[in-house]
């Protein structure tokens, strides 16, 4: 076929930053414009007034909601703030899958939808700040709250970031949280994470920055802990230095609630602008007492409530329509809900057994208490009520029509599995083992029901449910394992026993019928890996859930491993598919301040899929330290049988800076820089060599 009738390949852009972005009221703000009005307003203000914008109106939610500023004298309507990262926290709204799952699809126009979706169903039920996302990075695979943020890598939690926070912000502000370095959940409250000013920007903040200068969030939640030994709700670094002298950013600051906020004068000073839920240490009376003990000035006050009357005048919070309340949970939010899952589930194992067929004759089993249980993730503030959830077998008993589905308890008797053709366990964790660790609701549980949460002191799934695998496998003809949970879980003690694993993440609303349709090839799986499995614990850096001083450094989840030359279970960014791929045709073009590259991905298979290509950035000569290798770009080609595409991916310079603590900045280093690309971090075919003499690139 001569060239000229040669078809040209589907042309695929990975990040397109004009459709993430659309429609961002964050985006769309005239400065000049706004700032007239608000400095016009802010004259007419008392101290009083003033003093009002600063905490929130009340200690407990009403109806999900938590009041703060506003102020009907001034025409100011109040802030309406509602969690979180799961969807809306109030009434019955629709569960997504949690974050963490929705990170396995590396799909960034999804999680805008999903922000959509979430940001609509928040004004539909009149709130007008969604509390989310969470972006503290995945540290370590044992936070209790690895289930609520996206991912172990700063790249990719960005890009999940910037997509959900777009999407949200065409209805809502959102509050990227929680400033920073939220890392273990048990000791939140009293913990200090020690971290060098070089790994504090290059690897914890980069997302949060993003989040501010890409997408223009709204408002940020400081964290509970410290950094270095100051509460990041009172730290000037933080709160003042780096979010709005460095990053410029215009929105304001909330404390996380209650212990978020230790001061009057010094969390005001620091930048600290609502204290929430309700006022202690943001009184009047405290406030005043400070003022005349000459602690705090009133040009603080003037700064910190400027900035809270600031978006309430942006965003038009008094003007703000309330969409109709049927979109809650409407048919397009379910629909999306069910997709997100089908597309999170990563395939670990498959011995020619997936996807199965729903032909009359095969006997299928379905084990184990999990299939029967609404398992949506913690019962912390990201929990969400939806009206109807279908679990794995209710799913199932949807989808089959033709062949026999049977199940069986966990404490049935299991010794029958053998006359099945297929034995379907569901195992894995739920809001005991994990999840945000609320003293208080401890406390108060009824009827026995654990509120546990926290973080994990093991990888191992419980015995209990390592013993039903093991009996499972024990009898079965061929074993499929569903997984449930937020984060990495040890497999190598069954791996071996069972024909495929699939992971599941907490699959939301719609996961029973998402796992059916994966189960039996409606669709292909296709999420991969947004935190690494390792073998055991013993392959990452020390951990102790019960540490008050917690140490980070450049090195943790994949750059660990590659670093220490250690073997993973499953590696960031591995998941397979149904149907196979080949990469080839790298093409690498310079402009003036990035790289263009291109592939071309082909499904070599007999089905179609979805492949997603990660591009990594190594500097083998650098002068300074840098880890083995960093994810900075990824792109997603769904491809029927035979179909290429060229995907298209831009890799900007800043991406590859290092930071520079003596200079205080970013310094692009003269020195090679090898670009590799490939379908998992330790799965890299293809590569091309580049070096920067401080001028020019050339490629080596
Ligand atoms: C919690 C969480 C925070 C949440 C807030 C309101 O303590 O840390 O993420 O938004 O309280 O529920």
């Amino acid at each position: 076929m001569s060239w000229q009738s040669q078809p040209l390949n589907k042309r695929i852009v990975a990040f397109d930053k004009e459709l993430i972005h659309a429609g961002n009221k964050g985006l769309a703000i005239d400065h000049e414009e706004v700032a007239v009005e608000v400095d016009a307003l802010m004259a007419t203000m008392t101290l009083s007034q003033k003093i009002n914008q600063l905490h929130g109106l009340q200690p407990a939610s009403i109806d999900g909601f938590y009041y703060a500023g506003g102020d009907e004298e001034l025409g100011l309507a109040p802030y309406k703030m509602v969690d979180g990262p799961r969807g809306a926290r109030a009434g019955m709204a629709t569960a997504f899958p949690v974050a963490i799952g929705r990170a396995a699809t590396f799909d960034v126009e999804l999680e805008r939808r999903v922000g959509l979706a979430m940001g609509l169903e928040v004004a539909a039920k009149g709130g007008n700040v969604i509390l989310a996302p969470t972006i503290n990075l995945l540290r370590h695979p044992g936070w209790g709250r690895a289930q609520e943020t996206y991912s172990e890598d700063p790249w990719h939690m960005g890009a999940m970031a910037v997509a959900f926070i777009s999407g949200a912000q065409n209805h809502v502000l959102t509050s990227p949280k929680h400033f920073a370095l939220n890392n273990l959940e048990i000791t939140r409250f009293d913990l200090s994470a020690n971290i060098d000013v070089r790994s504090l920007h290059e690897v914890y903040l980069p997302h949060f920055k993003r989040s501010i200068q890409e997408t223009a969030a709204a408002s940020v939640m400081s964290a509970y802990n410290k950094m270095n030994d100051v509460y990041c709700g009172e730290h000037p670094i933080l709160l003042t230095d780096i979010l709005r002298d460095d990053w410029g950013f215009t929105g304001f600051v909330e404390s996380d609630w209650f212990l978020g906020t230790r001061s009057t004068a010094a969390a005001i000073d620091a930048g600290m602008d609502i204290e929430m839920p309700s006022t202690h240490w943001y009184s009047e009376e405290n406030i005043n007492e400070a003022l005349a003990s000459g602690e705090l000035n009133e040009e603080a006050i003037h700064r910190n409530a400027r900035r809270v009357v600031y978006q309430n005048v942006a965003w038009q919070i008094a003007d703000m329509e309330v969409p109709d309340e049927r979109v809650v949970e409407c048919e397009e939010h379910i629909a999306l809900a069910r997709e997100v899952a089908e597309k999170s589930f990563v395939l670990l194992k498959n011995d020619k057994i997936l996807p199965l067929e729903d032909t009359p004759g095969l006997k299928v089993a379905l084990v184990g208490d999990l299939a029967d249980t609404v398992n949506l993730g913690d019962r912390g503030s990201s929990f969400v009520t939806s009206s109807e959830v279908s679990t794995p077998l209710s799913g199932l008993q949807a989808f089959i029509k033709h062949a026999s589905l049977h199940y069986f308890r966990s404490d049935d008797d299991l010794t029958r599995l053998g006359e099945f053709d297929i034995c379907i366990v569901v195992a894995g964790l739920t809001y005991v083992e994990e999840g945000e660790f609320i003293p208080t609701q401890q406390q108060e549980v009824e009827e026995g029901e654990l509120a546990r949460g926290g973080d994990r002191e093991t990888f191992a799934l419980p015995d209990h449910q390592r013993f039903l695998i093991d009996t499972v496998a024990g009898v079965a003809k061929k074993t499929i394992v569903l997984l449930e949970g937020g984060s990495a879980i040890q497999v190598t003690d069954w791996l071996d026993k069972v024909d495929a694993l699939l992971m599941l993440w907490y699959p939301g609303r719609e996961g029973g019928h998402a796992i059916a349709n994966v189960l039996f090839g409606n669709c292909s799986p296709s999420g991969k890996l947004p935190v690494s499995f390792p073998r055991s614990m013993d392959q990452l850096m020390p951990w102790d859930v019960n540490s008050l001083s917690v140490d980070h450094s450049l090195l943790h989840g994949y750059r660990l491993l590659d670093h220490q030359d250690q073997e993973p279970a499953f590696p960031f960014g591995f998941g397979m598919s149904y149907t196979t791929f080949d990469l080839d045709g790298l093409q690498i073009e310079r402009t003036a301040d990035h790289f263009n590259v291109t592939v071309s991905v082909t499904n070599t298979g007999t089905v179609s899929g979805v492949e997603i290509v990660q591009l990594y950035v190594s500097c083998t000569d650098s002068t300074v330290f840098r880890v083995p290798k960093e994810l900075k770009g990824f792109g997603r080609a769904e491809l029927e049988a035979g179909e290429t595409a060229d995907l298209e991916m831009n890799l900007g310079d800043e991406d590859l800076r290092y930071y520079d603590p003596e200079q205080n900045g970013w310094v692009l280093e003269s020195c090679s820089y090898d670009l590799q690309l490939g379908v998992s971090s330790r799965d890299l075919p293809l590569s091309s060599g580049w070096l920067f003499d401080g001028v020019e690139w050339q490629p080596v």
